[in-house]
């Protein structure tokens, strides 16, 4: 048996501008003991999400926000180690959501047990979880490929735009990905079977933007606003589709974005469309049939940047906002 010491990271304050270490607290206590009803979980893995910038703050928002002195939220895998709940087994392996923390009590309403011989676990928190689900729902439902389009789509080397990228590859599509520096272009394009692969940071990011886009752009899944919106914009074609699934270059603003040129939705019969990838909740089954085959198969592969230690992920989040992650990021917790 591990210390029975319980570590949870707390939102200490709410930032203002870009979050700080200073906005996190390490805290100590015992263990929670499971209720009737309930499980007891071991924290295996934890998932780092740009969403939880969103949850550090009070601004109204799709989900509440994390109270101030409360536990960071976060989706989990993790073990049973204590049950009052005979749907779950000592030993049983489940996703969940736990939080920054070593050990979480549930209900078992929102835990999904895993097969671990199916999958590495940790893919639950990644492309067989929440961000490939992300990915699959915004560019299938949203997107609506067709073979021979471009789709092109950034933070490329992400959980969410690896996916979208080796989908569209599936459906035919020429994929171009975006992402900051050399190491991460090249990765999505020897590694995951993108077409091309444009550095944002690079100086002339516009100009080989376009030349890696010659029939223009039919589908752009927009994972991150700014500067990198406003270089696709004029590559989009008429009738192109834009997911609108997260604008993480964003999230820590303090003045609003420059908009993108709302003339040329008109003019060009855009389709633009925001989504929570829970408004296609109804497809998870499709979702977890699909991207198993794809996964097993090896025609979708993944990256996992993991972060040894809870204590380290406050400072492990604060890089994911500056793009210091290479692939989905995860925690190590035991
Ligand atoms: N709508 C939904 O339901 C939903 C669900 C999941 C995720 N999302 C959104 O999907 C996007 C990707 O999430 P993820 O989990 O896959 O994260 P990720 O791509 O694994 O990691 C975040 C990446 O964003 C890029 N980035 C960070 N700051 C940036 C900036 N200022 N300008 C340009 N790029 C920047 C960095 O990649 P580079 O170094 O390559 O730029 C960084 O590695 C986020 O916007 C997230 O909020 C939405």
């Amino acid at each position: 048996m591990v210390a029975r010491v319980n570590r949870q990271i707390l939102l200490k304050s709410r930032p203002e501008g870009a979050p700080s270490l200073d906005n996190f607290a390490l805290k100590q206590g015992s263990v929670p003991e499971p209720g009737d009803g309930e499980v007891l979980m071991r924290t295996h893995w934890l998932s780092l999400d740009p969403y939880m910038r969103g949850r550090m703050s009070a601004a109204k928002s799709y989900a509440k926000p994390v109270e101030v002195g409360a536990t960071m939220v976060g989706g989990t895998v993790g073990e049973v180690v204590a049950s009052r709940n005979p749907n779950f087994a000592v030993g049983d392996i489940a996703v969940g959501y736990g939080g920054w923390q070593d050990y979480a009590v549930a209900s078992g309403s929102g835990l999904r047990k895993l097969n671990p011989a199916a999958a590495p676990v940790s893919t639950a928190l990644g492309a067989l979880g929440m961000p490939g689900m992300t990915a699959y729902a915004g560019l299938l439902e949203i997107g609506r490929p067709k073979s021979g389009e471009t789709v092109a789509v950034a933070a490329a080397s992400g959980a969410v735009g690896s996916v979208v990228g080796q989908i569209a590859k599936i459906k035919g599509c020429r994929a171009v990905g975006i992402a900051g520096g050399p190491d991460k272009c090249r990765f999505v394009v020897e590694e995951l079977g993108f077409d091309a692969c444009v550095d944002h940071r690079a100086g002339d990011f516009v100009g080989q933007l376009e030349a890696a886009c010659p029939a223009g752009i039919d589908v752009y899944f927009e994972n991150v606003g700014g500067a990198v919106q406003q270089a696709v914009w004029p590559l989009l074609n008429d009738f192109a589709r834009v997911p609108v699934c997260g604008l993480i270059s964003q999230y820590s603003a303090t003045t609003p974005m420059p908009g993108p040129d709302m003339f040329s939705v008109l003019r060009k019969r855009l389709a633009l469309r925001g989504f929570i990838v829970w408004d296609f909740a109804a497809r998870q089954a499709d979702f977890l049939r699909d991207m198993g085959e794809w996964v097993g198969g090896g025609h979708v592969k993944y990256r996992e940047d993991v972060v040894e230690g809870l204590e380290n992920a406050p400072a492990a989040f604060l890089g994911l906002l500056q793009g210091k992650n290479f692939g989905k990021l995860l925690v190590k917790v035991e």
